[in-house]
């Protein structure tokens, strides 16, 4: 169904896909800047337009400098070979992206290794300060020096659990009593931001480095934002070189970034209460069911065992009858709102589910 946001060069069909956020498709405002955008070569420092993106995304989140990279894993990657040297260990929560789906990156490409700390209960126990301290190592000739600890906000495999601010303070107490750095990946931290009613430099504040994604929720075709201090982007700057992922005229795309910061984050709320109705209509109307307590932002975490289904089965069930979902593990499906979802598409996708999997 189209909305104010819509892709003017898109048919809409009638697939809902709630598989991810990262399925948005650029706006009419996107794709007029693209074609208009000023450009220039950045690898020398010559793009009007990325450097434009790069200082408001820093001044957004209060950092001193930005870096825009192509993804959110390319963000990721290039904060971890920043802060660490080869050897080093990084603290991780066991569900963080950065352990699950980087394709163990930082072994590859940092010759760090991963720590993944099962760091307390979801969704609310998040980043225990007494488990991550438990991780840290002290100095012993067997052991690697911990170098970083990553927090992840809102947390993706954790059915988009915010991270409060009051934790992500105590974690950077703790981490700078140990001399090491903290990085955030917030490739969603403007929706913990919105579901809490704070400024997103509340919990930005309590970091060293942070990316966030221009990409998922705030709908620009590609890219995310890596920001830091100074002497920190210029660094990852060089880094970033040595993955390849120096751009030339890429204010084509940076542009898109600019509207995405402009429009797309006031509307994020829209999809946090899209994700509670399609929760509730979950609960009320089928088999699957949801924690309601979970359902803090765009992400739904539905079980699959009351319909005795495993969710892979489910997947391929409620793709034929036009609904969109990715299995998570064995018994969980994860459904995700987002711009190209609107009010009536969450009640059609109530309807088509419950046809599907009966209460
Ligand atoms: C929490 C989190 N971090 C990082 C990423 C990586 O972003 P990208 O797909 O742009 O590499 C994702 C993508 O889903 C994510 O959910």
């Amino acid at each position: 169904m189209k909305n104010a946001y819509a892709d003017p060069y898109y048919d809409a069909h009638d697939t809902i896909d709630l598989r991810s956020d990262t399925v948005t498709r650029p706006s009419a405002a996107m794709r007029q800047a693209m074609a208009s955008a000023a450009v220039g070569d950045d690898v020398y420092g010559e793009d009007p337009t990325v450097a434009e993106l790069e200082a408001k995304a820093a001044r957004l989140v209060g950092k001193e400098a930005a870096l825009f990279v192509s993804s959110g894993t390319m963000g990721n990657q290039v904060a971890i070979m920043t802060h660490t040297r080869r050897g080093d260990e990084v603290i991780v929560d066991s569900q963080a992206h950065i352990f699950i789906y980087e394709v163990g990156a930082p072994a590859v490409l940092s010759s760090v290794q991963l720590h993944p700390v099962e760091s307390g209960t979801p969704p609310h126990g998040l980043y225990d300060p007494s488990r991550l301290a438990r991780a840290i190592r002290t100095e012993n000739v067997h052991y690697p020096p911990t170098a970083l600890i990553c927090l992840e906000n809102t947390h993706n495999r954790y059915g988009g659990a915010v991270v409060s601010v009051e934790t992500m303070s105590r974690v950077y107490e703790l981490a700078k009593e140990n001399g090491i750095a903290v990085h955030l990946d917030g490739a969603r931290i403007f929706n913990a931001a919105a579901a809490s009613g704070r400024p997103v430099t509340d919990f930005t504040q309590f970091a060293d480095s942070v990316m966030f994604c221009l990409s998922k929720g705030l709908a620009a075709p590609v890219g995310s934002i890596l920001a830091g201090s100074s002497d920190f982007i210029r660094r990852a700057r060089k880094n970033r070189k040595i993955l390849g992922g120096g751009w030339r005229q890429a204010g084509i795309l940076a542009v898109a970034g600019l509207v995405a910061l402009d429009t797309m984050i006031a509307r994020l709320p829209e999809d946090h209460t899209n994700a509670r109705e399609l929760a509730e209509g979950l609960n009320t109307h089928t088999c699957l069911w949801v924690d309601m307590d979970w359902v803090q932002t765009n992400i739904v975490v539905a079980h699959t065992d009351r319909c005795g289904v495993p969710a892979e089965e489910a997947s391929r069930r409620l793709a034929q009858a036009g609904v969109l979902a990715n299995a998570t593990g064995p018994d969980t499906l994860r459904l995700v709102t987002h711009k190209d979802v609107t009010a009536q598409d969450v009640v059609e996708a109530v309807a088509r589910i419950a046809r599907v999997f009966p209460n």
